[in-house]
């Protein structure tokens, strides 16, 4: 970035004007990376034409010099956006370090103890740690703690569910047919998703138990990936009490909703229950697996991975995200911002002439459903256009995720753009 940019960035930080739309989106140096993309790369989940050059805040700048507000934090795994000191004091510190990768594994490090620490002082008391990769590699180890205690018995997994991709968690995901095809699965028992308390669906966990045995129950407790569903807090409980009577262990997946996103730091908190074992990843900038002593497999050799736990420079930020969202009180920060955001989103709502159906949300973890996946597509496309980042979920909802440090003037230029985008669809 020339000096001349980042002193706009700077600039844009202080007066509050700040997305910046300088060319119609893909500039030709993004055109010229996209085509190069698409003559080498699987077009995996790329929505529209965004090449990253670089950010600061809340804002991401392309490689022709737009700004955009970002609502997406990268899918959730940004939670101090971008340029934050703290990170990149870290970055400073590590700039240097010959070994910044290492086996994980099968050396130690400094940053693995203390990541697993941090983790473990926000979590309930009694849980171990088990650092890898990805989000879907974290609830792949989530599965295979439980199996290891349980057996091969089918796992329970819940219908628009999101577990990641690897072959073992993607049996237990179940949101788009497509992530599905062909792909071989587990043994599995599928229960609805209750997210209203009288639905009578709600005891159906009850009566498979009775009649099943089985490995776990695996659950999000707010469906990201299949539509940002919040589940009934009836639903949540019972889960939690039909896994205790019949002794099974209940896996939470929070590695979207997880690490302050929802205003406390794990999801499962609005539900006063705790999980047995859950996977984190996202916000945390690594994988992990936390799980109750009495499950670790004990063996050695059970559970591994190569740069799991090895990746020094991810594990130190990932402390240092948890040091900055207790130091800089960011879980309350999310819960006062998504409210004034949610109360916002709800007036676009009844502003949209019906074209916006619902909205629904949990601190800055905001779903907003429209009418058809037609018009939530073009809405998402005229929103980047007009430099605002957000991406979709489920069929026919957006996901509105901003950083945990977005501030009140933020919350308002990104509700603006989105009126100026409705009014295009
Ligand atoms: C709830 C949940 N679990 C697991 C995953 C998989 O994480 P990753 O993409 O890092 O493999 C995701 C990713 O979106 C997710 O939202």
């Amino acid at each position: 970035m020339c000096i001349q940019d980042m002193l706009i960035l700077h600039i844009c930080h202080r007066t509050g004007v700040r997305h910046r739309i300088v060319v119609e989106p893909p500039g030709r140096n993004a055109q010229m990376i996209i085509d190069m993309m698409n003559r080498n790369c699987y077009n995996s989940t790329f929505v529209y034409p965004l090449v990253i050059d670089d950010g600061e805040g809340c804002y991401i700048r392309d490689v022709d010099g737009n700004i955009y507000l970002d609502f997406t934090s990268n899918i959730g795994s940004s939670p101090l956006g971008y340029k934050h000191p703290d990170v990149i004091d870290v970055l400073n510190k590590y700039s240097s370090m010959g070994v910044h990768k290492i086996a994980g594994q099968d050396f130690y490090c400094k940053e693995h103890a203390e990541l697993a620490e941090g983790l473990l002082s926000i979590v309930p008391k009694g849980f171990k740690a088990f650092l890898i990769n990805s989000g879907a590699e974290a609830v792949e180890n989530a599965i295979k703690i439980a199996y290891r205690k349980m057996g091969a018995l089918p796992g329970v997994s819940c219908i628009n569910a999101f577990h990641g991709r690897t072959l073992g968690a993607l049996t237990f995901t179940f949101s788009k047919p497509v992530q599905k095809s062909n792909f071989p699965e587990l043994p599995v028992k599928r229960i609805k998703f209750c997210t209203s308390d009288d639905d009578p669906e709600i005891d159906a966990i009850e009566n498979l138990l009775k009649e099943n045995r089985v490995a776990f129950i695996i659950t999000e407790v707010i469906q990201g990936e299949g539509g940002y569903n919040i589940a009934s807090r009836r639903f949540i409980k019972t889960l939690r009490s039909c896994a205790d009577a019949y002794g099974i262990p209940l896996i939470i997946d929070e590695v979207q909703s997880g690490m302050g996103r929802t205003g406390r730091w794990w999801a499962y908190e609005h539900y006063d229950i705790e999980p047995d074992i859950m996977a984190v990843a996202k916000a945390l900038y690594v994988g992990a697996t936390l799980y109750r002593r009495e499950l670790d497999p004990g063996k050695q050799g059970v559970l591994s991975s190569t740069w799991g736990g090895g990746n020094r420079i991810d594990l130190a930020i990932g402390s240092r995200i948890i040091d900055v969202i207790k130091r800089d009180n960011l879980l309350s920060n999310a819960e006062r911002m998504g409210y004034m955001l949610l109360k916002a989103l709800k007036d676009i709502r009844d502003d949209s002439n019906g074209k916006v159906v619902d909205v629904r949300g949990i601190g800055l973890m905001i779903g907003v459903e429209f009418t058809s996946k037609d018009v939530r597509d073009r809405f998402i496309l005229h929103a980047f256009k007009k430099g605002l980042l957000l991406l979709p979920a489920g069929l026919k909802v957006i996901r509105v995720i901003p950083p945990l440090i977005i501030r009140e003037e933020e919350v308002h230029e990104g509700v603006e753009l989105m009126y100026n985008a409705l009014r295009e669809v």
